[in-house]
């Protein structure tokens, strides 16, 4: 209400509300290879395109004269009561978009009472990302990395630094094909700002040195060298002793690069990941509903319908089409939750009208971190959170809970 009724004193927000305006504005405040690689997808972006036009299948339909003068927003998620059904998506890489990173993103979701899920590859260690959310409660996503006694590390460090839960990423066992990246020659420099957990780990540190062949090493641009040092000499002190020297951090990241592809892994593999931690664990980047029952089967507590955002498969099914069918499939017995597209309140209200939970918000945040650090996620999230809560309002609902298959219509049938 208060972003709303400001507009009429003729006050602008700290960052635009509209979604395209907000893009246009992210762009214009990052470097070239930054925007190429947060805005970018796989291939011709199709399914990039596909994720928001999936949502135009539905249509709200609202209710008239229903007293909607209170309204509940909160959802429970493991025990933890939610005060939005909205998640700030792990993203690496985040240095890219701003100096303080995943710190500034944390403590913008801590403010507002949201979970934030750390990424593998994020630009801090993620002790301190924990410590930037205070007391909120963070997730930790895991790339399950080549060696599982990396795995198995970050799975421990994570229950220490208070997690409370775990978002295995099963999608991005290799890199998409992003041509965005692969043409600007961006994604040595890239790494560079997103190994803090790798460097910061003593398992990682023990491993072997890489391929001694040097044409088998990645090159990390020369020019891409001061960035990457001011972010390393940005991290708490003591941590990466390892890396005092441009030559450790080109070693780092050829490590990283060694260690990242994991193509091998099957369902088989599940339940050891299940033995690694007591935490919940939630499979992220499920599309098929026989995915989903074959991760409820091994013991997986939560499930998230995502396509990367379009990242990773070009020509994939939108994220949003896929929903139904997950959500029929797991049929209540754990949690499915939704990312890949999300923008305004109204796209969170048709994923949770087809079952989502709650939903993942990716891209958008990183544009309010892009402008305006901690202050401009805040802004992000308050506008979607005053969105969310007037357009329930507006179609007479008092609550999340209301929200079902009845709400919507599809004008133009699904395909
Ligand atoms: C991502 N995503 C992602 N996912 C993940 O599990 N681990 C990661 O490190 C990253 N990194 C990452 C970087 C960038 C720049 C983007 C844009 C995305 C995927 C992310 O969690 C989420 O699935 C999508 O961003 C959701 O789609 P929207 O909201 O961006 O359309």
């Amino acid at each position: 209400a208060r972003i709303f009724t400001s507009g009429f004193g003729g006050r602008r927000p700290l960052v635009p509300c509209a979604p395209e305006a907000l893009e246009h504005a992210a762009q214009a405040s990052m470097t070239r290879r930054a925007w190429a690689y947060i805005a970018g997808g796989a291939g011709l972006e199709r399914t990039a395109a596909a994720n928001r036009a999936a949502f135009d299948h539905y249509r709200i339909l609202q209710r008239m004269l229903r007293d909607v003068s209170e309204r509940k927003l909160a959802v429970e998620l493991f025990g933890r009561i939610m005060p939005l059904p909205v998640l700030l998506a792990p993203i690496g890489v985040l240095g890219m978009a701003h100096r303080e990173a995943d710190l500034a993103a944390a403590r913008a979701a801590a403010a507002e009472g949201l979970t934030f899920i750390t990424s593998s590859q994020a630009s801090y260690p993620m002790e301190a990302v924990a410590s930037a959310c205070a007391g909120s409660p963070r997730w930790f996503q895991l790339y399950w990395s080549a060696r599982d006694e990396v795995a198995a590390s970050f799975l421990r460090r994570a229950e220490t630094a208070g997690y409370e839960a775990i978002v295995v990423t099963l999608d991005t066992t290799q890199l998409g094909w992003r041509p965005r990246d692969l043409d600007g020659g961006y994604l040595p420099f890239l790494h560079g700002r997103g190994i803090a957990n790798y460097v910061s780990d003593p398992a990682f540190c023990a491993l072997p040195p890489p391929a001694a062949d040097p044409s088998e090493r990645p090159a990390l641009g020369l020019r891409s060298l001061p960035a990457v040092v001011e972010l390393l000499r940005s991290w708490p002190q003591g941590m990466l002793r390892a890396l005092s020297s441009p030559t450790a951090v080109v070693q780092a990241v050829q490590q990283f690069v060694a260690g990242y592809s994991r193509p091998d892994l099957t369902w088989d593999d599940l339940p050891r990941l299940r033995q690694m931690t007591s935490l919940p664990i939630l499979v992220k980047g499920i599309l098929h509903p026989d995915d989903a029952c074959k991760a409820l089967e091994a013991g997986m507590d939560g499930i998230i319908v995502s396509n990367h955002g379009g990242r990773q498969v070009d020509g994939a099914v939108a994220s949003l089409d896929m929903l139904p069918a997950v959500v029929e499939a797991i049929g209540g017995r754990i949690p499915v939750l939704f990312d890949s597209g999300i923008r305004t309140g109204s796209d969170v209200i048709k994923a949770l009208a087809l079952g989502a939970r709650a939903v993942l918000l990716g891209r958008p945040y990183i544009y309010g971190l892009a402008l305006g650090g901690e202050a401009g996620v805040r802004a992000v999230l308050q506008a979607l959170a005053a969105d969310l809560d007037l357009t329930l309002a507006l179609m007479g609902c008092r609550s999340v809970h209301e929200l079902n298959r009845s709400v919507l219509v599809e004008p133009h049938g699904i395909g």
